[in-house]
């Protein structure tokens, strides 16, 4: 097996224990970064990574949510979340670094905790762009490299395992590539010693 295998089975794996994980690290680490993101979002919007679909109550009631992730487990949860929800959401199985969208589909791109685990994160946020339409919006939040020397380093030391474990980065950072990808920032936001980082970005007319 590959790490790209290795990484696609440890998320059908992980699917059933990944709310309650999710839970004690959302609690200590990520506290308001998912309603952050969900509360800019506008119009037809696609979820790019969509795991068990925790994001699904936060959004507006009035966008029309797509989401689509490579685990069917991951993503069999979020339909049983988006029935419990009594929410119309289109699931998908899918890879984030081929989108299977025409160009300029939607409104708003949504990102959480999923770039981070994309094998090549440049390509997945280029498919994010392709399928905005001008004027969309790129919404992410994820943790990224600490402006923290010594947090920084645990951060090498904590993908050092997970990295070949599950495909998990630790030290990327989205920003300077959304940046590079020519949209404009709106606003951004950077926690927890530089480690979380919430991005707001817009797709030039
Ligand atoms: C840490 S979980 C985040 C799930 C969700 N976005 C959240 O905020 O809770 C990472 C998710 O990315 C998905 N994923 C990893 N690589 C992917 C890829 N190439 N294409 C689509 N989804 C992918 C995994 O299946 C998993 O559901």
């Amino acid at each position: 097996m590959n790490r790209d295998q290795r990484s696609a089975a440890f998320w059908q794996k992980e699917a059933r224990g990944y709310d309650a994980m999710m839970a004690v690290a959302e609690r200590r680490f990520f506290a308001g970064a998912r309603e952050w993101v969900c509360s800019r979002a506008v119009g037809d919007v696609l979820e790019v990574g969509v795991g068990t679909g925790l994001n699904l109550p936060l959004y507006p009631p009035e966008v029309q949510l797509t989401g689509m992730d490579r685990s069917g487990a991951m993503l069999a949860i979020a339909r049983q979340r988006a029935a419990s929800l009594g929410r119309e959401v289109a699931l998908m199985e899918g890879d984030a670094m081929t989108l299977d969208f025409p160009d300029s589909t939607f409104d708003t791109v949504v990102s959480t905790y999923t770039l981070c685990c994309v094998p090549d994160e440049r390509r997945g946020l280029q498919e994010c762009v392709r399928v905005l339409r001008p004027g969309g919006r790129l919404l992410l939040a994820d943790h990224v490299v600490a402006t923290n020397p010594l947090l920084k380093v645990g951060e090498y030391l904590l993908q050092a395992v997970t990295v070949p474990l599950q495909g998990e980065w630790f030290t990327r950072r989205p920003l300077p590539m959304v940046r590079d990808l020519g949209l404009e920032i709106v606003e951004t936001e950077r926690t927890l010693h530089g480690a979380i980082e919430r991005v707001h970005a817009r797709r030039p007319d």
